[in-house]
């Protein structure tokens, strides 16, 4: 929860996230009022001072709740992963709600873009991720599909579906390229995160829509990775450890299918940047996967499945091959479903569209140029045996 206090905000925290005898590196706030509807905020402890684990336990019998000053949140996020006997759920639900601040920072439309504005929501973006990275790095496929599930869901779907391809794209780079850099881990978390950037410019009457569209809706909808890019282009954000060129990939090209019928520039398999590639078969198995109010989900053979049927026409086979062999689900095709190329993962759906199934699932096997491409092939050594 964020509280406005004279133009500061503040936003509450969790005792147990509380860094223990370390200099701590945000200031501790209270609210002392006795006012259920006013708020006065008092510093209990200044940033750099180290607080044992019986102070925090006198500061819990004392007050209700602690806060931090939202230009702090960038520290506080960082802090927690170096908390001792937190949960990665619990620091997940941190960054996760720190994305979502920071993404209905750029989607509610109160307000005008600035440079300034879109500057400091990259930079938010950027340590929400670098957060992600920290927790999810040695998670597979299905550690990432587990926590999804089990963190609480906002209602607006573009929020959970970007986080959610934000940690499926980092999860999925660190299976194609072992060795990845953080920096090209924070890079792919940063695409998933903002590959629907362009949708602040649709009306939310239509994104937020899981009906059936009109036609109109869906020519619209098509604008969107055309709008962020315009959006990026126009506002000449610069941060040394951002690449912006491959987010710009990310939010242009994540609708363009590898067989070369997407969207807008129907570009045709390996003229796809890497990472929207990556993002696509995020963006693709957390639509189809993840537990929504209106719509039911395929279990994770089915799902992939579905998604065997789409290589070589909507996601690339060679990332796909990884992406299964780290999921280690045996293709053995028992729903017989595919979903149409068309299909389009950013929208929320009341029902899939799953149609009987045409095409044959396609294989394809690393070959070494691919591992030079791309890395060795990562798969969990406690799952080999079902492979
Ligand atoms: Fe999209
Ligand atoms: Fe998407």
């Amino acid at each position: 929860m964020t509280v406005i206090d004279q133009k500061v905000s503040y936003f509450s925290i969790s005792f147990g996230l509380v860094l223990i005898d370390k200099p701590l590196p945000y200031d501790l706030y209270i609210n002392s009022s006795t006012h259920a509807s006013r708020e006065k905020f008092v510093c209990i402890l200044r940033r750099d001072n180290a607080l044992s684990s019986s102070e925090l336990i006198n500061f819990r019998e004392k007050y209700y709740q602690l806060y931090i000053k939202e230009d702090q949140r960038d520290l506080y996020l960082r802090s927690l992963m170096v908390v001792d006997n937190a949960e990665d759920l619990e620091k997940a639900t941190v960054i996760k709600d720190s994305a979502i601040k920071y993404l209905q920072t750029i989607f509610e439309r109160d307000h005008e873009f600035s440079n300034e504005l879109l500057d400091e929501t990259i930079e938010g973006c950027k340590e929400s991720v670098e957060s992600m990275v920290d927790v999810i790095q040695d998670y597979d496929i299905l550690d990432v599909q587990k926590l999804i599930a089990d963190l609480s869901f906002h209602d607006f779907y573009t929020y959970d579906h970007s986080i959610n391809v934000a940690m499926y794209s980092i999860s999925i780079m660190k299976a194609l390229k072992p060795e990845a850099s953080r920096h090209e881990l924070v890079m792919a978390g940063m695409g998933g995160l903002l590959h629907d950037l362009g949708k602040v410019k649709i009306p939310t009457s239509i994104i937020n829509n899981p009906g059936k569209l009109s036609d109109d809706d869906f020519m619209i909808i098509k604008k969107h990775p055309g709008f962020g890019l315009e959006l990026l282009n126009e506002h000449k954000c610069d941060h040394h450890e951002i690449n912006f060129d491959i987010i710009k990939r990310v939010v242009g090209e994540h609708h363009e299918n590898y067989n070369g019928t997407g969207y807008p520039n129907k570009l045709e398999g390996k003229e796809i940047s890497v990472f929207a590639r990556i993002t696509a078969i995020a963006d693709f198995y957390d639509a189809i996967t993840t537990k929504r109010s209106y719509h039911e989900v395929l279990s994770t053979e089915d799902a992939l499945e579905v998604m065997a049927r789409s290589v070589g026409r909507k996601i690339d086979p060679k990332i796909f091959e990884v992406f299964r062999k780290n999921v280690n689900v045996i293709l053995d095709g028992k729903s017989h479903q595919e979903l149409p190329d068309d299909f389009d993962p950013c929208h929320p759906q009341n029902v899939l569209p799953l149609e009987k199934a045409a095409a044959k699932i396609q294989r394809s096997d690393f070959t070494k140029k691919d591992k030079l491409d791309f890395g060795k092939v990562k798969t969990d050594p406690k799952k080999k045996k079902a492979s």
